[in-house]
């Protein structure tokens, strides 16, 4: 397992299981969620008791408090400063499950003293040392596998690979691993859908990376991995548990998100043409083209806390144990503060919006996604020009799911630059 990344052949890397059978059952068949939110939102910002989102009634469970939902943006921020009235103890269930215990989870103080060692490792300066050579070869490879065809699918052939072959690099893993780092990642995200499946992927990254972690401490090298094991913040460190856990949560927060996320960035570039062409001539665009899809398409559109005590948002009555759901979909096209919020606008004047979260837990990787993302787009733009959707005939192209967003395919027309 400790194969040098150069002496792989790069077949493995292209080696496909068949990712969209999986991906399918974390995404679900949902095409267009937003009408039916909208209409909850303009009812009321804040709903206690069971919705059904336009996927059936939950269940109602009669030994638990209402479940309270959350669908406007201040009502959502209020939640999300509010850390000491709604917890993140909520994720511990199912994520603790299969991630063990990681920062996600964790309430102040000790989300604090956490998220104070990990996230050096994703500082600014880091970064710099990943996009230039290891980000832009990763996605440069992939291109360069379907620039000479005049046709390809985005999906299929960049955004579902670049994001876990990124993070595989970044943890310094060989590459004849990839295929099934990624199979693990996707696996993990899909627990509720196949909890065995969940819980068994789990295990085997835990054993996977305990190999990695022995190898890096006896031989450092210039990894996230090598640093994560070198963290020092007045005396404390991270035992190997919070090394596995922390690793594993990687996988579902940095891979299926960023995934997601260029997949539906460039659906909205390719579906406004004359937007992808003010971002062709004016590469400084990129980042606001990114912060607009995070606003518009959420690649995920709902994160959740519970509440610790009786309280009142909007007006409604909170109760104790409460789960409650924030809808940063729907948040995030609240028509109080956006106007024509259905609309991607990479123009727009007010593009901030909870896509990454907000307050102590806003999203630790979000300047990696953005970093990425660029780079990829970039390099897609650099070589590929009269970039066109191509659907075969019948083939009808959208981004669809609830939970999790985005296109299951982007077939394109091109010519190599
Ligand atoms: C476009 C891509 C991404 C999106 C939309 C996204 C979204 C989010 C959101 C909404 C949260 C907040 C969860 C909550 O408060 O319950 C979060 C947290 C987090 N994200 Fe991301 N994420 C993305 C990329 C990444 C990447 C690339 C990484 C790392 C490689 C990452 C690592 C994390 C971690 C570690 C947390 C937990 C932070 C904490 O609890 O303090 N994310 N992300």
């Amino acid at each position: 397992m400790t194969t040098p990344v150069d002496d792989v052949d790069r077949a493995p890397v292209l080696e496909r299981f068949d990712p969209f059978e999986l991906q399918d059952t974390v995404s679900g068949e949902i095409r267009d969620p937003y009408p039916r939110l909208g209409e909850l939102r303009r009812r009321s910002p804040v709903h206690v008791g069971p919705v059904d989102l336009g996927d059936g009634l939950p269940e109602d469970d009669p030994t638990r408090p209402q479940p309270v939902t959350v669908f406007g943006f201040d009502e959502a921020v209020e939640v999300l400063r509010d850390n000491d009235t709604y917890s993140s103890t909520v994720y511990d269930g199912i994520i603790g499950s299969v991630m063990g215990r990681t920062i996600l989870q964790m309430d102040e103080p000790e989300h604090r003293l956490h998220r104070a060692l990990v996230s050096p490792t994703f500082r600014s300066k880091v970064l710099e040392r990943w996009e230039g050579d290891l980000v832009q070869r990763v996605v440069d490879e992939l291109i360069a596998d379907f620039v000479d065809d005049g046709s390809a699918d985005l999906v299929q052939q960049l955004t579902f690979h670049f994001p876990v072959q990124v993070i595989a690099e970044i943890l310094g893993l060989p590459r004849a691993d990839f295929p099934r780092f990624q199979r693990w990642a996707i696996e993990i995200t899909s627990v509720t859908a196949n909890w065995d499946r969940g819980v068994a992927a789990s295990e085997a990254l835990r054993d996977y990376f305990a190999d990695v972690v022995e190898e890096r401490r006896a031989r450092p090298a210039d990894d996230l991995i090598s640093d994560l094991l070198a963290v020092d913040v007045d005396g404390r460190s991270l035992d190997d548990e919070e090394i596995f856990s922390f690793l594993r949560l990687l996988l579902p927060a940095g891979v299926e998100t960023t995934y997601r996320a260029s997949g539906n960035l460039l659906y909205g570039l390719l579906t406004n043409p004359d937007q992808l062409q003010a971002v062709r001539d004016d590469r400084s665009l990129l980042p606001q083209a990114f912060e607009e899809t995070i606003r518009w398409e959420p690649p995920v559109t709902v994160i959740l806390r519970r509440a610790t005590a009786d309280t009142r948002l909007a007006g409604v009555p909170v109760e104790e144990g409460a789960d409650v759901g924030l809808l940063l979909g729907s948040a995030n096209r609240d028509e109080r503060k956006y106007e024509d919020p259905d609309r991607f606008d990479l123009f727009r004047a007010s593009r901030q919006s909870l896509g990454f979260g907000f307050g102590v837990h806003v999203c630790l990787g979000m300047h990696l996604a953005r970093m990425e993302t660029r780079v990829a787009m970039n390099a897609l733009l650099d070589r590929l020009v009269d970039i066109e959707l191509a659907p075969a005939p019948g083939q009808d192209l959208h981004i669809k799911g609830m939970a999790f967003r985005s296109p299951i395919a982007l077939p394109i027309t091109f010519t190599a630059a």
